[in-house]
């Protein structure tokens, strides 16, 4: 494999930390690697030979940001092949399955695809079922599996693969009955502490439905709009955004939430 976008998202870091695990692998092999955060402003580098799409499970389903820009990827994406990299706390349901028709309308193969497991990033399930609220996933064993697939991967000759769709699967239904922004519906009534904020930027870069704004020095939440993804919650430094229900000691402050915003703040900071 000659060279490779990896197009990623991650809401409070567990996949970012795959994404890293994936390109310096592919990197010690050889392969040149472009990275793109698809919420950055910037153009991709489509005209690599693989392409790499990395995203954590939302809902029993592909992260809906994830779907989106597939949807509207350009023409030139048309015969490129294809991989996943997918994180999730449980299981991936329908994912590649769903992915594989999402990517062949684009006219992408779909060649492969492994899952990373990461700890749970929604914060309604960190908070009532205890058993869930923990942190450190992906842990050295998940993103080992990462670099071992992409390894493989990168030596052999890239062929489409067969997802068999499942009709007894409750998770693919679960995911298809339920609406993009269900998870969104339990942040209700948001508080924003305008003391804590220090308008880093973080929040607003990386809301994947762009419910967060900013108006001069402070912030606003169109709680329609958001899907839930609790990446506000999860990786704001100060805990400035809270509901009535959920506060700092429901959030995910996992391993890789430092490393994710460290990223941003390189290049989606303060727009
Ligand atoms: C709104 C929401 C819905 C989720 N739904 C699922 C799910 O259906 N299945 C699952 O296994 N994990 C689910 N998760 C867990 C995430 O997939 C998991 O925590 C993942 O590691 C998050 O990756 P990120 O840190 O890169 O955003 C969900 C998380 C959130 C916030
Ligand atoms: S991440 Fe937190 S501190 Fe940064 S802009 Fe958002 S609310 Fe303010
Ligand atoms: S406002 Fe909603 S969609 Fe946007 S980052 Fe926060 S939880 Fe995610």
């Amino acid at each position: 494999m000659k060279s490779v976008t990896i197009f990623w998202q991650s809401q409070s870091g567990n996949t970012f930390a795959c994404v890293k695990a994936a390109a310096e692998e592919l990197e010690r092999a050889g392969t040149s690697v472009f990275l793109h955060h698809i919420l950055a402003k910037e153009a991709p580098k489509f005209d690599t030979e693989v392409y790499i799409f990395a995203f954590p499970v939302y809902n029993f389903k592909p992260a809906t940001a994830m779907r989106d820009f597939i949807n509207n990827l350009p023409p030139e994406a048309k015969g490129k092949k294809a991989l996943l990299v997918v994180n999730c706390s449980g299981a991936w349901s329908g994912t590649p399955y769903v992915m594989k028709k999402i990517l062949k309308k684009k006219g992408i193969e779909l060649c492969g695809g492994v899952l990373a497991r990461g700890s749970e990033s929604y914060i309604l399930l960190r908070k009532y079922i205890k058993v869930l609220n923990n942190t450190g996933m992906p842990d050295q064993k998940e993103l080992r599996k990462v670099r071992d697939f992409v390894s493989k991967a990168g030596k052999q000759e890239l062929k489409p693969k067969f997802y068999m769709f499942n009709p007894l699967s409750l998770f693919y239904w679960l995911g298809v009955i339920s609406p993009d922004n269900a998870p969104g519906k339990a942040f209700k009534n948001r508080l924003y502490d305008k003391e804590k904020c220090t308008l880093c930027g973080y929040c607003y870069s990386l809301c994947p439905s762009s419910a967060i704004t900013r108006d001069a020095d402070t912030l606003k939440c169109d709680e329609n709009k958001c899907v839930g993804c609790c990446g506000c919650f999860n990786i704001c430094p100060v805990n400035a955004w809270t509901t009535p229900v959920y506060k700092a000691e429901n959030f995910y402050k996992g391993a890789y939430a430092k490393d994710l915003i460290k990223t941003l703040s390189k290049k989606e900071n303060g727009k």
